[in-house]
Parts: C-alpha cells; sequence; structure tokens
C-alpha cells in the first residue's frame, strides 16, 4: 500500500452562505516543514478557507464539499475542535482579539496547558520555556501581565508560543503581521522562519503581502473570487506568474516596492 501522503491537505473543499457561493473547490497540502503562502485580493476566502481547517466556520456559513486530511487520515468535521489547538495551531490578525483582556498571560498558558493535563511546576516551566523560545528575554515577567501591558508586537509572541503550547504539527496563521509596525514585522517573521526550521512546522501563511510571501514561502496558492487559481513554487510565481490576477498582484507589488524583494 503506499504510504499515506504527509501533511495538511484540503481536498475540494465548497463554502456557501445560504445560496450564495464563497468557497469553490478548493485544495491544496501544506507538508511538514514547509510553508505554503495563501494569497489573494480582499475577500477571495483565504480566512474562510483557514477557519473551516479549524472547525471554526461563522454559523452563517456552511461547508457543502470537500475533506481535510491529516497525514492521509480524513478528519471528520465533528471532531475538528477536538483536534484544532492540538495538531493545528492558529495565529491571527489581529493578537489582541486573541487574548481575554481580563485574564492574566499566564492565566491563558495554565488554562491551555491544562487541557493536556500539565499543570503546576511543569505548567510554569513549560510556559516559561515556550515564552523564550519565541523571544522574551526574560520570560518570567510575563506571566503577571495583563494583555493590555504588552504590545502588539510582544502580543503576538506570546499568541505564538500559546499555539505552540499543544505541540502542534502544523500552524495556521492569518495575516499574523498585517497590524504590526514594520521592524515588528520583520521581527515576527524571522520568528516564524525560526519555527518552521527548528519544529520542522507546516505553516499555512495568509497574507496579501508578496513581500511576506517572498521571504518566508515555498509555495504559493494564489486565491481569486473563492477559487484557488494558481499554484507554484514561489520562485516561479515571481518569475512567470500565470493567471491574470497573480500579474495583477505582481504589478502592484513591485509598483509600490521595485524587485528589491524577489525571492
Ligand atoms: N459570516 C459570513 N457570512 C456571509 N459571507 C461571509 C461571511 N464571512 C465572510 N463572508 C464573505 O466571504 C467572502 C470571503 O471572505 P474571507 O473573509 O474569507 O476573505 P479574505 O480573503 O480573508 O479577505 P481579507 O483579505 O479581506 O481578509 C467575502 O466575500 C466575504 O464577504
Ligand atoms: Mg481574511
Amino acid at each position: 500500500m503506499a504510504e499515506p501522503m504527509r501533511g495538511l491537505s484540503v481536498t475540494g473543499l465548497c463554502l456557501r452562505a445560504g445560496t450564495k457561493s464563497l468557497v469553490r473547490d478548493v485544495s491544496f497540502t501544506v507538508a511538514p516543514g514547509q510553508v505554503l503562502g495563501l494569497v489573494g485580493t480582499s475577500g477571495s476566502g483565504k480566512s474562510l478557507t483557514v477557519m473551516s481547517l479549524l472547525g471554526l466556520l461563522p454559523a452563517d456559513v456552511q461547508q457543502t464539499g470537500g475533506e481535510v486530511r491529516l497525514d492521509g487520515r480524513r478528519l471528520d468535521p465533528a471532531n475538528l475542535s477536538a483536534i484544532r489547538g492540538r495538531a493545528l495551531g492558529f495565529v491571527q490578525q489581529a493578537p489582541r482579539g486573541g487574548f481575554n483582556p481580563l485574564v492574566t498571560i499566564g492565566r491563558h498558558f495554565r488554562e491551555t496547558l491544562a487541557c493536556d493535563g500539565v499543570r503546576g511546576a511543569a505548567a510554569e516551566a513549560r510556559m516559561l520555556s515556550l515564552l523564550a523560545e519565541v523571544g522574551f528575554a526574560a520570560p518570567e515577567r510575563l506571566p503577571d501581565l495583563y494583555p493590555s501591558q504588552l504590545s502588539g508586537g510582544m502580543l503576538q509572541r506570546a499568541m505564538l508560543a500559546l499555539a505552540l503550547s499543544r505541540e502542534p504539527d502544523f500552524l495556521l496563521a492569518d495575516e499574523p503581521t498585517t497590524d504590526l509596525d514594520l521592524v515588528v514585522q520583520q521581527q515576527i517573521l524571522d520568528l516564524l522562519e525560526r519555527l518552521v526550521a527548528r519544529r520542522r512546522l507546516g505553516l499555512l501563511l495568509v497574507t496579501h503581502d508578496l513581500s511576506v510571501i517572498a521571504r518566508l514561502a515555498d509555495h504559493v496558492a494564489v486565491m481569486d473570487g473563492g477559487s484557488i487559481v494558481e499554484e507554484q513554487p514561489v520562485a516561479g510565481l515571481f518569475a512567470e506568474p500565470r493567471h491574470s490576477r497573480t500579474q495583477a498582484l505582481l504589478r502592484a507589488h513591485f509598483a509600490l516596492y521595485g524587485e528589491a524583494q524577489l525571492p
């Protein structure tokens, strides 16, 4: 029997809200240790695709087709919520929205770690090691702070540490740097790059920013109007974009940044 394909794959995903089709026949695979960039204009269906992988679709959006497989094993939509967070970590755009403002950073970690039965001194040690891994030089200062006492960049690091706390094999990041200033964006991208290499994470990186793609992605899928219109290794996408939508995205990118950021 053939080896099951390693990775997180989605096949034939279709989403609709009532009679309106939002995502049509979307398929891709995120391989371990690889970064798949998902790009496309606003409203093209990137976030809904990510949310369906996590089993977190809005109540008014229905999945009418498609399946998700993890290393060849089909994930039952009903079990997705149990798997999300353990096999799949999630990092969202505005990190502040991912934290409860009334709860310390430490308690966020303790509650997440307790889901896997890690408590007490073991939980404290694990929290500090995760915070150190995402670049906090003095991690012991974090647990007693409230989210409002952290900058956006610090919160995004803490969010990454929290996403990693359950040792996921795959990370889904939806515009993880969009709300951060340019210096902090680069720091978070450096961090993501290190985590992918060190942990052999598979990363699905949603962004509309092609400089982020040039920097981090191995493969790129381009979404337009709810479908994937092109998928290529990153060098090919920049050198020979096939679809008119990809060509338009590249033209807009080069008009802003010049050609300095080719992969
Ligand atoms: N809860 C919802 N009910 C109905 N339609 C929705 C819902 N959420 C999103 N949509 C629609 O689905 C389409 C895809 O939305 P989605 O948020 O996935 O886009 P996106 O590619 O992530 O865009 P952006 O780059 O702006 O984040 C859009 O037309 C959007 O208006
Ligand atoms: Mg989005």
